[in-house]
């Protein structure tokens, strides 16, 4: 039967020793591809349910994958594919005015909209998202999992230099509502800690994966930590992989003046939509910001909340 590892493209090796289970082990990129494959969709809890067979990975121990530290050297921008829209140069502050708790959208006078991108960074996809981002002057919002900024550093640095802001998306990404305060404290201190040490700066604002937050958490989190916790007002359901122009239209009829966009860099049918669907934004007169200054130039909305039109 094949290994349904293989499905993802990943090569799968079996154990030699006789008389034992032939247990599957991936390599170790192979192994932190798949992770974030199965279980990273931010959107859904059900998305939290790895597919069929997955229950293999039991025999891989997460923590066995040592921190890869060396260059993507292998990587090299591919040139740019003609004349694209261009988002205006804005330099608009990123700190000031809003206390608020939690967030889903900004109330704000101009069409300023904020794109995330969760659940990287990720070896090839993000580097090629970053590729799309620059040649349009696009400013986006990176939930990062602190496992994946270790394993991957120096795409995270590439990121903070081309001018982008990271969010905090925990270290191991857990359902957060499921679990106490130590262990949310932990997962959230991880991830900030290996943002800093990949890229010297710190994590301002916080999405829980799955947007599964309690109230109080996101209460004492906001006290302790200073994290306002950021949900979306947009979700194209891109971790579903319902293909590239799907992703494109829903993004398109969904977005409105103050909206902030969820979206994965981990899979390439993102990445792949997203060219179409920056170009359309900004043909619609959207103009991009990160997280933190959409939230410095409005006032709060309540999740769920529905946006009150152009
Ligand atoms: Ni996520």
């Amino acid at each position: 039967m094949k290994n349904p590892l293989q499905t993802f493209g990943f090569q799968v090796l079996t154990s030699s020793k006789t008389g034992e289970p032939a247990l599957p082990r991936l390599s170790r990129r192979g192994f932190i591809a798949l992770s974030a494959s199965l279980g990273s969709s931010c959107s859904m809890i059900s998305s939290a349910k790895p597919d069929a067979g997955a229950d293999d990975l039991a025999t891989v121990d997460p923590a066995s994958a040592p921190a890869r530290t060396t260059a993507n050297t292998t990587y090299r921008t591919p040139k740019v594919q003609g004349p694209v829209p261009r988002n205006p140069d804005l330099n608009l502050p990123s700190s000031g005015a809003s206390s608020g708790i939690t967030f889903s959208r900004v109330s704000v006078a101009q069409p300023y909209i904020a794109i995330t991108f969760d659940d990287g960074p990720h070896p090839k996809n993000t580097p090629r998202l970053l590729d799309m981002l620059r040649e349009r002057n696009i400013k986006a919002t990176f939930y990062v999992i602190g496992r994946n900024v270790d394993l991957y550093p120096n795409v995270l640095r590439r990121t903070v230099s081309e001018g982008h802001e990271i969010g905090n998306h925990t270290y191991n990404h857990p359902i957060l509502s499921k679990l106490g305060d130590s262990t949310v404290r932990d997962e959230l201190t991880k991830c900030r800690d290996a943002v800093a040490r990949a890229a010297g700066v710190k994590p301002r604002t916080l999405r829980p994966p799955y947007g599964a937050l309690l109230q109080r958490q996101r209460e004492w989190i906001h006290r302790e930590l200073e994290y306002p916790t950021i949900m979306w007002s947009v979700d194209p359901l891109d971790w579903k992989r319902p293909g590239a122009s799907v992703v494109t239209s829903r993004i398109l009829s969904n977005t409105t003046p103050g909206a902030i966009v969820l979206a994965h860099d981990l899979h390439a049918s993102t990445v792949d939509a997203m060219p179409a669907t920056l170009d359309g934004l900004l043909r619609k007169g959207f103009k991009f910001v990160t997280v933190s200054q959409l939230l410095a130039m409005g006032s709060q909305t309540a999740p769920g909340q529905v946006a009150s039109g152009q």
